[in-house]
């Protein structure tokens, strides 16, 4: 049994000193705000050891991941880590050597789904002595809920941040053999970790990371500080990856950072930005790339002219804009107007003319009036979105809006929610109306979800297709044409096979 522990987070020397772990470095706050000036180093994956290397032999592991695609991303490189230790995966809760919870901190109600999930595996615990339970992801980064697991969830085994994905296989076998809780959360990152193993969920589509962290510091948002300052992959190790999916027969690839447009800028000794690295896996042939998230602030003039060259890069751009009141952008330190905003959207419309463009929204930001949130219903209508995800504003601790003064109520911010998702709703549903009667190059990824006799993919603009026709397609491109769109879903009917 673990003995229960309460440890000032910043204060991991004394933990050290009491010997509670060999390894415990907790996260803290104030040390992830800072952005220092040295230089990002690009260090090699040192690989496994031959000791534990086979440490999992014989063993599984269960991973549960929440959040966004860099987590889905992160995940698979746990994956590829744990698979070069001998695990396996399994789905199965009961039968499952490790249980690993890559966690998502964006919204309180990300948090606490986790907090339940941690709660209901006491028992399975109890009884089950050897299992490792872990947490990794954007929570592990977070002093309060560090502290709050040490306290109150004392059957997990290991806590580890997402700067130390790498560091997994001798935590891993710390937890093993150490009777206290294995914490180790690097607050302060600046390095790129090259080479990681990884495991793909999906031979079709897959996540290339561009960049890590995020230096914009927008104050409702908690990102900046569990994933660090931005730090860029060199182009070289992008492009070299990105070639080797293409060789590997993946048909799609979807370039991540947390703001894909400032990529390039902690470059010391090149002028290279996001415009010349899509310039450059333009001409490399894999059939589609997409990018997210794009922040509106820098996205500049030679991107919209690279983009609108076309061939791979689809004509799909998620912009996210947050609120459409130039007032409280500024609160959110979006360093954007709504004027701006829209000028961007002009641009990019005149130069794509078929563009679909998609967009994340917060409501009820503190302090946000009527009359602003009715800047964001009438933004929505102006730019048209395909689609958009709405978002109820939720408090980070630590982070500067949640201590901003607050006078909308709890059931006024649900209410513009389910405002704001009706417009968004039939802004899709008319947006999929005019497809009616078009033909749609769909990349075919499977059966569908609720009837394995129906196929499904999506279309250049990432719009889901659901039509009949024979499984060998999976995986192929097809030609469809839109018989019957609905808000978020096109049934269709095959014209013809693509070569692609
Ligand atoms: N880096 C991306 C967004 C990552 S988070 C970008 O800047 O576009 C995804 C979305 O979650 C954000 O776009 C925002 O709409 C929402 N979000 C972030 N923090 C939030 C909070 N505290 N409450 C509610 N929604 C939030
Ligand atoms: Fe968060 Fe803003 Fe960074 Fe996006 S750009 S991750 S919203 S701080
Ligand atoms: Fe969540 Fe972390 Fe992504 S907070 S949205 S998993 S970067």
């Amino acid at each position: 049994m673990k003995k229960e522990i309460t440890v000032n987070s910043s204060d991991t020397k004394s933990a050290r000193e009491k010997d509670y772990s060999r390894y415990f470095v907790a996260p803290n706050l104030k040390e992830a705000k800072k952005r220092g000036k040295e230089d990002i180093q690009v260090v090699q994956f040192d690989g496994i050891d031959e000791e534990l290397k086979n440490l999992g032999r014989g063993k599984t592991f269960l991973m549960r991941t929440y959040g966004c695609q860099a987590n889905e991303h992160d995940s698979e490189t746990i994956s590829g880590i744990l698979g070069r230790m001998g695990y396996t995966p399994t789905e199965e809760e009961n039968e499952a050597d490790i249980i690993l919870f890559n966690t998502c901190a964006i919204r309180e109600n990300a948090e606490d789904k986790v907090f339940g999930e941690l709660g209901r595996l006491k028992h399975l615990k109890k009884e089950k002595p050897d299992l490792v339970l872990g947490v990794c992801g954007c929570m592990s980064q977070e002093e309060a809920v560090v502290n709050r697991i040490l306290k109150s969830y004392p059957h997990v085994d290991l806590i580890f941040g997402t700067h130390n994905i790498h560091r997994l296989p001798v935590l891993l076998k710390d937890a093993l053999y150490s009777k206290e809780m294995v914490v180790e959360v690097w607050s302060k990152e600046g390095d790129v970790v090259e080479n990681m193993p990884k495991v793909r969920q999906n031979g079709l589509k897959a996540w290339v990371n561009i960049m890590y962290g995020c230096d914009k510091f927008c104050t409702y948002c908690i990102v900046p500080y569990t994933r660090g300052k931005e730090r860029s992959r060199r182009p070289e190790d992008v492009i070299a990856e990105v070639r080797d999916l293409a060789r590997q027969g993946y048909k799609e690839i979807t370039l991540l950072g947390q703001n894909v447009n400032a990529y390039g800028k902690d470059f010391t000794d090149i002028e290279y930005g996001f415009g010349d690295l899509m310039d450059a896996i333009r001409q490399i042939d894999i059939p589609r790339v997409r990018f997210t998230t794009s922040h509106p602030r820098d996205f500049d003039d030679h991107l919209i002219e690279v983009l609108a060259k076309k061939g791979n890069l689809v004509e799909h751009i998620h912009l996210p804009v947050q609120s459409g009141n130039s007032e409280v952008l500024k609160k959110m330190a979006r360093k954007y107007t709504r004027e701006q905003y829209l000028e961007l959207v002009r641009k990019i419309k005149e130069a794509i003319p078929d563009v679909v463009l998609t967009t994340d929204i917060i409501v009820g930001f503190p302090g946000e009036t009527e009359e602003q949130f009715k800047d964001t219903l009438s933004l929505v209508e102006e730019v048209g979105f395909d689609s958009a995800y709405t978002f109820i504003y939720s408090p980070r601790h630590g982070t500067p809006a949640a201590v901003m003064e607050d006078d909308v109520s709890a059931a006024e911010k649900k209410d513009r929610l389910q405002r704001l998702m009706d417009v968004v709703n039939r802004l899709s549903r008319e947006k999929n109306e005019a497809l009616r009667g078009q033909v749609v190059e769909v990349l075919v990824e499977g059966e569908s979800k609720n009837n394995p006799d129906v196929l499904a993919g999506r279309t250049r603009t990432n719009k889901l297709v659901h039509f009949t026709g024979p499984k060998e397609y999976i995986g192929t491109f097809i030609h469809v044409k839109i018989i019957e769109p609905q808000t978020w879903t096109l049934k269709g009917e095959v014209v013809t096979k693509v070569e692609v």
